[in-house]
Parts: structure tokens; sequence; C-alpha cells
């Protein structure tokens, strides 16, 4: 039997920016999924038969990556689902990674190559930076451009994303989940909308990328005071943009006398916000006093990890 385990992520800096060529930087955080496999005389996942919509990643990456026999998975999940945290990223590395450790094949770049296809297919678009970061686990910088401790490039149409590793010093946070689902293509389709017909929001995206650099600088300088004012920031930028929502600001709001800074993490519209701080006890009270659900993390170095165990 095979076991892979995969983290969430949180987008730091540069959501949406990155749609338009500017760079973004994601973390791993010590939030897990796992699934484990062994052969069955029937694909099955949780025992069920794969049906479309529930096991849409693990369908997808069955019928094109593997021509084998059967295999029954059982998943296991920390990461709640449609939070803005990558669940479906943390899903779609580990599947892969297990059907290439069953070829003998399994290495770091190809996982994350391969989980990309997975979600860049079942979601019909998607960027590199969720599946990259939750295959390498530490940190992602994600960019146009080809850049220092750079780890892979991804190709698709006529996008060319270079993934690089940042090695972030150990933060703790604080994740408030709105209880509203992010739905990722909707709140790209509003920004795409706004692009087009106002040089303003082309302004505010050029901003964000300043903001990314900006970051990267303050992540290798350890500076969380800075850190944390630059989330304020892009959290600023993305509410002109359009997607913060009532929710998102409110449990921003709620955060401000306890963390260094605090933002909408991922597509925003619903999903979640993360705050920086070294009190996270205080940061969940407040979080739950306004209706969230919080989650206190840290991030990890860990990305995707496959292994035998026993069955
Ligand atoms: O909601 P998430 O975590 O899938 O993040 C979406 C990030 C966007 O920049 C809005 C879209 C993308 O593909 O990069």
């Amino acid at each position: 039997m095979l076991e892979a385990s995969s983290p969430a992520k949180a987008i730091l800096f540069g959501e949406h920016a990155v749609v338009y060529g500017k760079p973004a930087i994601a973390l791993a955080l010590d939030l897990r999924m796992s699934i484990t496999a062994k052969e069955g005389l029937k694909t099955r996942v949780d025992g069920g038969n794969l049906r479309m919509r529930r096991h849409r990643y693990v369908k997808w990456a069955v019928e094109n990556l593997w021509s084998g026999g059967p295999i029954s998975f059982r998943t296991n999940s920390k990461i709640p689902r449609a939070s803005g945290l990558g669940s479906s990223s943390a899903l779609s590395s580990s599947v892969v990674a297990i059907l290439q450790k069953m070829k003998g094949s399994w290495n770091e770049k190809a996982n994350a190559l391969e989980s990309f296809e997975v979600e860049y297919n079942v979601q019909g678009g998607a960027s590199p930076t969720d599946t990259s970061c939750s295959t390498h686990g530490s940190g992602i910088l994600v960019s146009f451009e080809e850049m220092d401790h750079h780890l892979w490039t991804i190709s698709k149409g006529d996008r060319t994303w270079y993934v690089h590793h940042i090695e972030p010093p150990e933060m703790r946070m604080v994740v408030g989940f709105t209880k509203r689902p992010s739905i990722t293509h909707i709140q790209v389709n509003k920004v795409r909308d706004f692009y087009q017909r106002s040089g303003f929001a082309r302004e505010t995206i050029d901003e964000i990328g300043d903001l990314v650099r900006e970051g990267l600088k303050a992540i290798r300088s350890k500076d969380m005071v800075k850190l944390g004012s630059l989330m304020d920031q892009n959290h600023s930028l993305l509410s002109i943009l359009g997607v913060s929502s009532k929710e998102l600001d409110k449990l921003r709001d709620s955060v401000e006398a306890c963390s260094y800074g605090a933002k909408l993490t991922g597509a925003g519209g619903g999903g979640s916000i993360i705050a920086l701080t070294d009190e996270p006890e205080r940061c969940a009270r407040c979080i739950e006093r306004r209706g969230g659900v919080p989650y206190i993390v840290k991030n990890t170095r860990v990305g995707t990890q496959v292994k035998v165990i026993d069955g």
C-alpha cells in the first residue's frame, strides 16, 4: 500500500496580478491532505465508484496518467474545501505522486508538472502556483522570467511560468474561512472585465506587482512588520479590483489589533483571509467572534511525500 500527502497553500502576495504577467508568492501550510492507494478489483475512491463530480481530479489523473490495473484510494484531508487553501491542488499532487510511485518514476519536478495538468484540465485553466507550491512545500515565487533559485518552467498555450524556491522564515499565521466558497473562475472573469475597460485596474495590477517584489525582500530579511504592512496594502489593492467581500473585510478588520497584517488569500469573493501574527489564539478568537472559522497554521518545508506503508 502507498500513502502520499501534500500541504495546503496560501497565496501571500500577487493573486490575480499573476494572471497579467506579475509575480506571485505562495507558502505551503501545515494542513495536509493524504491519500492511500492499493490494488483493487475496481477503481474506487473512499469506497465509492469514480463519479465525475466528487472525484474529478482522481478520475482525470487515473484516466490520463495511468495504464495499470484498478486502484482503491482512500482520502483524508484537514484542508477545508473551497476555502482558497488549495485542497484540490493538494489532492492532485498526492494522486500524481501515488501514480508516479506505482510506475517507479516519482520525482518532484515531474510531480509538479503532472499535477498542474490535472488541475488545468479539470478546472479548464489554472496557473501552476497552487500545484507547484503544494508539491514543493516551503514557498515559491512564480514569475514570467527566470530568476535565482529556479525550480522548473511550465508552459501552456502562449503562457510560460517560471517557478522558484523561496526559503521563508517560520511564520505563524491564522487563516479565517468565511464559510462562503471562493469560485476562482468567477473572480478571474470579474477582474478581466475591469482590467479591459479601466486604466485604473491596470495600474492597480502594476502596483500589486511592485508590492510582490517588496514582499520577496521582506521575506528574505525576515521582516514581519514590513510583511504585515505589505499584506494590508495587497488587501486594499485586491478590494479595488473588486474581489474582496463584506465577510472577508469583516474578518480582516477583526484581526487588526492582534496581527502584523492580514489579507484575503486566493481568488476572493469568499474563501479566506490570512493573518500574520505572534498572537494566534487571540486572532483565532477574533475571527470566530466575527463568524469565521479559524485555522492556526505555520508554514512548512514539507511538500508532497509518498511512501510505502503496511496495508
Ligand atoms: O483561489 P485560488 O487559491 O485557486 O487562487 C487563484 C489565484 C488567481 O490568481 C486568482 C488565479 C490563478 O490561476 O493564478
